[in-house]
């Protein structure tokens, strides 16, 4: 079964909790929180504060993308927030299992995210250390991009590696009902989407589109 993680960076910022709210009455199966730490990536987002406060709102899983540098020492701060999954960035770790394993040892799921230029190859020593697998399908920083294909061959070599693990594989970026088929052939069973699901008022549809699904 391929889930649906909506990202709330597409989403009003003046009304968060409402917007989590109808999310989680539209049928998503997890909440995507992107935080940007305006140095990882050219842009900044949301803390911790602002998870906490959305926390009470589902309790949909936080599906939490920490785009941030040397995340170390935030990881205690998500998990205090609510965070269910804390997905870290490999570009963006001094010792990725330590990180990894702080993360578990904390009783959340570990993720880890490659940028699109990361060879997956790096994965190979690290795998067992990991719950979740995200590939950015673009440059992390901004919604709202076009879907890079060339990522797919990727995906489906991260698929092979993983096996019969109890790991998730997720794609985030210019995720829509073509790429979002593309992505569930070539081995994804987590699809993030900001821009596709916010596009119109009736998330419901925008999400069972992305299932390929009709209402
Ligand atoms: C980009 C973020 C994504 C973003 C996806 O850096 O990690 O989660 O919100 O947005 P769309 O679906 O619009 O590409
Ligand atoms: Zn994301």
């Amino acid at each position: 079964m391929v889930l649906i993680s909506p990202s709330i960076l597409s989403a009003d910022f003046g009304n968060l909790r409402q917007e989590v709210k109808r999310l989680a009455d539209s049928g998503a199966d997890w909440i995507h929180l992107d935080v940007m730490d305006g140095h990882f990536v050219p842009n900044l987002t949301f803390g911790p504060q602002v998870i906490k406060s959305l926390r009470s709102a589902t309790s949909l899983v936080f599906d939490t993308h920490l785009m941030v540098n040397n995340p170390d020492k935030m990881i205690p701060w998500f998990t205090d927030a609510g965070a269910d999954i804390i997905t870290v960035h490999y570009e963006a770790c001094e010792d990725v299992v330590k990180t990894l394993t702080t993360i578990r040892n904390l009783g959340k799921k570990a993720g880890l995210s490659l940028r699109p230029q990361t060879d997956y190859k790096v994965l190979e020593n690290i795998i067992d250390y990991v719950d979740l697998i995200l590939v950015m399908t673009v440059n992390p920083g901004f919604g709202g991009q076009s879907f890079m294909s060339d990522q797919l061959e990727k995906i489906s070599s991260i698929r092979k590696i993983i096996g019969n693990r109890k790991i998730w594989l997720e794609v985030d970026g210019g995720i829509n009902p073509t790429t979002a088929s593309l992505c569930v052939d070539a081995g994804a069973d987590v699809l993030v989407a900001g821009s596709s699901v916010f596009k119109t008022p009736d998330y419901t549809k925008n999400i069972l589109s992305l299932k390929n699904k009709e209402e």
